[in-house]
């Protein structure tokens, strides 16, 4: 899976704070009461009287904090979903929270020690707050399981990326003063996955991100996922256009699909024909995915981006290094030369294709030569954006056994020349947009400026425009005016929004 903090935006940066249904009435129903209201007064006494009604209700507050990719993003959302649907309010305060949810990321030493970092901080709330429940979940619960419990004293439950379903369960166990408890097992279906989700928290409704699969078996060499989420398993078909039904009902645009490795999607169908499932779904009109191996995208893959006008003209393609040395003992079954090949075909199929990817510098054995040849393939592509990461050992990983030999110091030093150049290219490919007219699917109001709103082209590049914020939800056509380092600047087409 190739999104990571820093890499990819997270989805839900916040807890979400404009949500609808049980939870929003419960938010208003309090904000008044902290308010500016005159002390005694009806008004106020009715706002303290339906705030202790709604507080009787709830059970409780849950804060969720998010590491990692669109996968853990996703399922801190259906996390809140399902406590929310057993009575639990989000919160923004960790003080407040009764439940406290970290869900973490393992793919790279940085991420793992941040989430464990934080974890650490919490330890101090449950001093104030002992009756609050500490939940660990994500790719670090799974790596570390019962290792956690035996550092961390403060921590009431560690649940493995396929026991999600467990959390509403295990939080009562907890809170009636049973516990601490690990459920880590892996297990051939994944409830979690499977479940039909409405989403109703989702700070996005335009956009619907539907899982299609998780798991690898790949097992490149560097690379933990497979031990931590588990081998490769589909979701059937019909579930999945079961969910992209209900999102365009509720007035999904976009949908979303996600997957450690969706192109080698075995859900009854394969994924270029579950993606031309999908195309025929009314009401729907964007399709994206993510992430892509480039030795499972075959030619039937790129015929549905010559085939299918809903399918966006972004694809994110890892390619990890242009040395096939280093692509070798990475164990990712392609070279530098079937990678660009399989790049042209794209861009045979549809002209105006944006790339993005992953790479890492400074991998056991990485020579100079070596980095040169990945430089070489960032000259060619031409990416809009690439997320370029320093190896770092991980666990029990077949890299692991490698010495670690390219020292931090020229590891920094690639990666400086690599990120250098990028900016510049991804620079240079916005000018090139500039004066085009593009449909733009708005987002939401922009937080810098008053007036604006942002959205993404099809290639996945942001737009920032005036504009009102009703217009979040549709797609406009906008004017580029001015290309920025990594966003585009435009201005509102008057023709009505679609
Ligand atoms: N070191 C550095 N980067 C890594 N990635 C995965 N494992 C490692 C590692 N051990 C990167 C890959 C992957 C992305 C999600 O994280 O580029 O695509
Ligand atoms: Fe992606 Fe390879 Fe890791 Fe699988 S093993 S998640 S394909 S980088």
């Amino acid at each position: 899976m190739a999104k990571t903090p820093g890499t990819l935006h997270a989805l839900f940066p916040a807890v979400p704070k404009d949500n609808r249904g049980r939870a929003s009435s419960a938010f208003e129903a309090q904000a008044p009461a902290r308010g500016s209201e005159a002390p005694g007064s009806p008004l106020q006494s009715l706002t303290r009287r339906t705030a202790a009604y709604m507080d009787a209700l709830m059970k409780g507050r849950v804060k969720i904090f998010t590491y990692g990719c669109q996968m853990n993003d996703l399922d801190s959302l259906k996390m809140y979903t399902e406590l929310s649907k057993a009575g639990y309010v989000p919160t923004d305060s960790t003080r407040e929270a009764d439940v406290i949810v970290v869900n973490t990321c393992s793919v790279r030493q940085k991420a793992c020690e941040k989430a464990m970092s934080n974890l650490g901080r919490l330890a101090s709330v449950k001093l104030r707050k002992p009756s609050a429940v500490i939940v660990v979940t994500g790719c670090v619960a799974q790596q570390e399981q019962g290792r956690i419990l035996e550092r961390m004293g403060h921590v009431d439950i560690v649940l493995g990326t396929h026991q999600l379903h467990l959390l509403e369960a295990l939080v009562e166990e907890a809170r009636a003063g049973r516990g601490p408890v690990v459920a880590a097992g892996f297990s051939p279906c994944v409830p979690f996955m499977d479940t039909v989700f409405d989403h109703g928290l989702s700070p996005e409704p335009h956009r619907a991100y539907v899982t299609v699969m998780q798991g690898c078996d790949n097992y490149c060499s560097y690379c933990i996922v497979p031990y931590v989420r588990g081998p490769e398993i589909s979701r059937d078909a019909s579930k999945v256009l079961e969910e992209i039904r209900l999102h365009a009902g509720r007035g999904s645009r976009e949908v979303f699909l996600l997957g450690q490795n969706v192109n080698s999607y075995r859900g009854g169908m394969s994924f270029p024909e579950l993606l031309r499932r999908i195309h025929d779904i009314e009401g729907i009109d964007r399709i994206r995915f993510t992430t892509s191996h480039p030795k499972d995208a075959g030619d039937d893959l790129v015929a549905c981006f010559k085939d299918l006008p809903k399918l966006c003209s972004h694809i994110h393609l890892p390619f990890q290094s242009g040395s096939n040395r280093v692509l070798a003992a990475m164990n990712r079954k392609y070279t530098k030369e079937t990678y660009l090949e399989l790049v042209s075909k794209f861009r045979q199929a549809r002209p105006d294709m944006a790339f993005s990817a992953d790479v890492i510098v400074g991998f056991p054995g990485e020579g100079v030569n070596d980095f040169d040849e990945t430089m070489d393939v960032v000259e060619r592509v031409r990416f809009d954006v690439l997320f370029s990461f320093k190896y770092s050992v991980r666990p029990n990983t077949k890299a692991a056994s490698l010495v670690d030999d390219v020292h931090g110091e020229e590891k920094s030093r690639r990666l400086d020349i690599l990120q250098r150049r990028q900016r510049e290219i991804t620079l240079e490919n916005n000018r090139l947009r500039v004066g085009g007219v593009y449909d733009v699917l708005v987002d939401g109001a922009s937080k810098k400026h008053e007036h604006q709103v942002h959205g993404r082209t099809t290639h996945n590049v942001i737009v920032n425009f005036d504009g009102p914020r009703e217009l979040t939800g549709s797609i406009v056509k906008v004017r580029i005016t001015r290309a920025n380092p990594n966003s585009l600047t435009g201005e509102l087409l008057a023709s009505p929004p679609s």
